[in-house]
């Protein structure tokens, strides 16, 4: 009987080791992404980054560094201050704003208080966004805030563009690509896109 029991308990032993070291527990590892720290100082001064921005409409396939991919989230809507104010302001200070980074392996949201990105959608969607292979989705509530919100966003994120020499175009065609397959938060909607990428 106890050696029944004994290897009962082996056998149970040998399951649980084996479950929390499955592929389902490291994906949900994978499923963070953890940015590098955005640079707040250096860049191109703010008169020639405003002089120089412009649409772009032809895109590198070459990806993105995580360096480049953490100051442009960081420029749409990234914490600037021990209060957590951001880059952007919003009205009555709610932050009603939801970024998404379509890359090529997934769609993820991005968490500014700890600087991560999130998967929200598995797969390659980038051939919906002219194959750049970096796509912004503002995403906001459907009141009167939530387009100057992304605006305000995606002014940023030019200006960095601008100043980092990559090519970024802001299109409301194309927003509501992935409708029904990203699960947005109540009330929000995907407003308007913004591709960006080395300049093609
Ligand atoms: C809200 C908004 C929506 C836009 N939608 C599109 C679009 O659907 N397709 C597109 O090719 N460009 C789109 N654009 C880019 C504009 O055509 C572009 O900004 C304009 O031609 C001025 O050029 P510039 O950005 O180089 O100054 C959009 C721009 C904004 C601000």
């Amino acid at each position: 009987m106890l050696t029944f029991i004994f290897r009962v308990l082996l056998v149970l032993a040998i399951v649980l080791a084996w479950s929390s070291g499955s592929p389902q527990n490291s994906m949900a590892q994978d499923t963070t992404i953890q940015l590098p720290a955005p640079e707040k100082t250096g860049g191109m001064p703010l008169n020639e980054a405003l002089a120089s921005r412009a649409s772009n409409r032809s895109f590198s396939p070459q990806a993105l560094d995580d360096k480049d991919l953490s100051q442009i989230l960081w420029s749409a809507f990234g914490v600037t201050r021990d209060d957590g104010k951001r880059t952007i302001p919003t009205a009555r200070d709610r932050k009603e704003l939801a970024v998404y980074a379509v890359l090529t392996t997934g769609v993820y949201l991005y968490n500014a208080e700890n600087n991560t990105l999130t998967l929200a959608l598995e797969g390659d969607f980038t051939k919906k966004y002219a194959n750049s292979p970096l796509t912004l989705l503002y995403a906001a509530p459907d009141n009167k805030f939530g387009a100057l919100h992304a605006g305000s966003a995606y002014q940023s994120v030019g200006l960095y563009c601008a100043s980092a020499n990559l090519a970024n175009v802001v299109k409301t065609t194309g927003a509501d690509e992935l409708k029904g397959q990203l699960k947005l938060p109540d009330d929000y909607q995907v407003l308007v896109v913004q591709s960006i990428g080395h300049k093609g």
